[in-house]
């Protein structure tokens, strides 16, 4: 006689054609389809380890493979990863200390990784077309010459950015310099990165990715490749670097206990002043840091970092879990002045940039898509300009440029300009630009000369094919 677990296994394998709903659903959760929240611990990304080192360099070796990894409990899933992990291994830099990775591609698909946020030579950039086929490899060298900073790699192929990067070709890349170091900030292994993705799996394990011009979400959030992870805190003080990797989903982070989040950097590396705020939003591509002191909470808390833009009903409204502990001894400190950050000044070209959707049902800027051999605009080495994005589009976008970070100016919509608040008023890559709305930015591009897309981030998008190129000339 059969069990009644059998009985649903059976039925899973069969299609489930025979049983009556409150069975499907059981079944559905035996496949692992619905993932439980909170049920698996989370997972530090390993460091990369040099492959060796000189006066001025630190060089490294990364392999692009299929692996499988274990995500959904029971079943192990199908990836791309940078030396097979999902998401790939952490690289730690230093400023002015050169970073060289040779990565050799061992997928079955060709691939070009992009260092997100990085002031980097145009060839060493990850030029969307540029792409290393199967077997082949490629030296990057990334100079480093930039502030403190949460940068990201990740893979850059036109119009497959957004497959690539689903199935796992993306990593985190941190950006250390004096000044950081001397505030006393939470380090160690109390600085954590979080990478957070949103993906979807089949009832085997394997991910579930369509090409969408629009949006491509999941409904499983992952913290640096696992489902809604707890982590177990001591009570004190911690930095949490917030990466948002995923490909067309948008975050609001919040804290279940009502209590603020202390920002202290965006894209570009640390705000001028810590600010304290009760949510921050993070479009994809954008990376915040916050420092949470643990200690204000009594061993035992179970603290929920939400997402205010998700939903209850598929769970997407939360992210992870501190579970906090004992208090410890804590050195570590919370400056209220962070960094001084040289206000940009002194444009002298105010681009004009649109965003919209084609009569065809493309996503362009101004009218037109990527096309690698044609370039739109030409800015000077060493001038100041303003870009001002308009986006006459009905949904948001992340828009991102490569080579600098910016500044923003303001915000426009139906008449009404708001500046900045606290959490953008720092270096920043990418910028949300509401439905309606527009953006003004200024930025200076510096030291290389040459060809750099910038496009929007939401990787649909950008794939399906709102990206276009400037070249930076002397
Ligand atoms: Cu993270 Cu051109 O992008
Ligand atoms: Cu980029
Ligand atoms: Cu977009």
């Amino acid at each position: 006689m059969l069990t009644r677990r059998q009985f649903l296994q059976m039925g899973a394998a069969t299609g489930a054609a025979l049983l009556v709903p409150w069975e499907r659903a059981l079944v559905a959760l035996a496949a692992g389809t619905s993932t439980p929240q909170f049920a698996q611990a989370f997972k530090r990304l390993p460091v990369l380890a040099k492959s060796a080192s000189d006066a001025t360099t630190d060089y490294y070796n990364i392999t692009l493979k299929p692996a499988r990894v274990g995500i959904i409990p029971g079943t192990t899933t199908p990836i791309w990863g940078y030396n097979g992990l999902f998401p790939g291994p952490t690289i730690k830099a230093k400023a002015n200390r050169k970073v060289v990775i040779t990565q050799t591609n061992n997928l079955s698909v060709p691939s070009i990784t992009h260092l997100h946020g990085g002031h980097v030579a145009p060839e060493q950039d990850g030029y969307p077309t540029s792409t290393i086929a199967p077997g082949g490899s490629r030296t990057y060298t990334y100079p480093n010459d930039q502030l403190a900073s949460t940068l990201w790699y990740h893979d850059h192929v036109a119009h497959n950015t957004s497959r690539n990067v689903y199935m796992g070709l993306a990593g985190a890349y941190l950006l250390r310099d004096s000044v950081e170091a001397g505030l006393g900030l939470p380090n160690g292994k109390f600085d954590i990165v979080c990478i957070i993705q949103d993906r979807s799996f089949n009832a085997d394990g394997s991910l579930s990715f369509t090409d969408s011009h629009n949006s491509v979400t999941g409904n499983t959030i992952l913290v640096n490749g696992v489902p809604w992870p707890f982590l177990a805190v001591s009570g004190r003080k911690y930095r949490l670097r917030f990466i948002n990797g995923s490909n067309s989903r948008d975050y609001e982070l919040a804290l279940d206990s009502g209590k603020n989040l202390a920002q202290i950097a965006s894209d570009g590396g640390l705000l001028a002043q810590t600010f304290s705020t009760p949510s921050i939003r993070i479009f994809p591509g954008e990376r915040v840091e916050v420092v949470v002191d643990f200690a204000q909470y009594p061993a035992g808390t179970k603290l929920v970092l939400k997402n205010l833009r998700g939903s209850a009903t598929d769970g997407t409204d939360k992210v992870m879990r501190f579970d906090v502990g004992s208090p410890v001894s804590d050195t570590s400190k919370l400056p209220a002045t962070l960094r001084s950050i040289t206000k940009l000044t002194g444009a002298s070209v105010t681009r004009d940039f649109t965003l919209s959707l084609s009569s065809t049902g493309v996503w362009v800027i101004n009218g037109k898509s990527f096309d690698a051999n044609r370039v739109d605009v030409k800015p000077k080495l060493d001038v100041a300009e303003i870009w001002r994005v308009k986006n006459s589009s009905g949904m948001p976008h992340p828009f991102h440029i490569h080579l600098a970070m910016f500044q923003v100016l303001d915000r426009t919509k139906s008449g009404v300009v708001t500046l900045p608040g606290p959490g953008e008023s720092g270096w920043k890559d990418t910028v949300r630009i509401d439905a309606g709305e527009t953006v003004r930015f200024i930025t200076k591009f510096t030291r290389f000369t040459g060809r750099y897309v910038y496009h929007c981030h939401n990787l649909a998008h950008e794939d399906h094919d709102m990206m276009a190129q400037m070249e930076v000339v002397p």
